[in-house]
């Protein structure tokens, strides 16, 4: 199976990565519906959506200067230097973590934020990069008063439109979507995969097992993506 993937992938024009937090389990960084994911201790509501930061943010920033640690302390894996070195494909991560871009590259579509900035809560868009080792506490924007908070999308939020609509575009168009640890239960984004199939699109999974996606796969590798990753590219 991962002769014919790699085959496939070398006969491909137009490559697409689509990955989730298994991309960098290997780097410590935690996934979100594993037995041990995040999502097994803490509650989404309270932390990743409007509502939860409305209630309490000082829980929200905690919890996010907690995980900015955290990833601070992270390294890129096998998996994100093998992503990174090829410069050909397209990038599109629901990881708000920026190990691909410290393995390499350059352009990476970020459906679901960055955790590495800050943004205004409120309308004006005011953003500020963020020092993982030491993130800030909450605080107010310079330009406008509201609350900052994280710029990752949360439970409920709209992604960034121009992201979005350069990776739907992205999977219309590619002939191999190369989709990698993520469980494809979180619309729209997992739409994606049916868009790349629909469009007529191959479709190779690498996860460690069987996920929402695993029926629109045309081969479905199961593994860790450290070592599948760069064997395929
Ligand atoms: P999940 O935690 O839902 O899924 C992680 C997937 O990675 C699972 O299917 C695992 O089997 C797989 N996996 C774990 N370790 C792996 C490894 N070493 N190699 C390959 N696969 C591995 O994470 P996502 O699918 O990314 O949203 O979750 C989607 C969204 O839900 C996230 O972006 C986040 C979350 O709530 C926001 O933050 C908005």
């Amino acid at each position: 199976m991962i002769e014919a993937a790699r085959k496939m992938l070398s006969q491909a024009t137009r490559i697409v990565s689509f990955s989730g937090a298994g991309l960098s389990a290997e780097s410590g960084v935690s996934t979100f519906r594993d037995p041990q994911g995040l999502w097994s201790k803490y509650d989404p509501m309270r932390l990743a959506s409007p509502d939860g930061f409305a209630d309490d943010p000082q829980t929200v920033n905690a919890w996010y200067a907690s995980r900015r640690q955290d990833l601070w302390q992270a390294r890129p894996n096998p998996a994100h230097h093998a992503l990174a070195a090829r410069t050909d494909i397209i990038h599109v991560t629901q990881n708000v973590d920026d190990l691909l871009e410290r393995a390499g590259a350059t352009d990476v579509l970020h459906l679901h934020g960055t955790i590495g900035k800050d943004r205004c809560h409120g309308p004006c868009g005011h953003e500020e990069h963020i020092d993982l080792a030491e993130p800030p506490g909450l605080r107010d924007c310079p330009d406008c008063g509201a609350p900052m908070r994280p710029a990752v999308v949360w439970f409920g939020e709209a992604l960034p439109t121009d992201t979005w609509q350069r990776a739907e575009r992205a999977c219309q168009e590619c002939d191999v979507l190369l989709v990698i640890g993520t469980s494809a239960v979180v619309y729209p984004a997992a739409g994606l995969i049916d868009v790349a199939q629909s469009h007529g699109a191959r479709v190779v999974i690498v996860n460690i097992e069987s996920s929402e996606a695993s029926g629109l796969a045309h081969i479905e590798l199961l593994g860790k993506a450290g070592e599948i990753v760069p064997s395929l590219l």
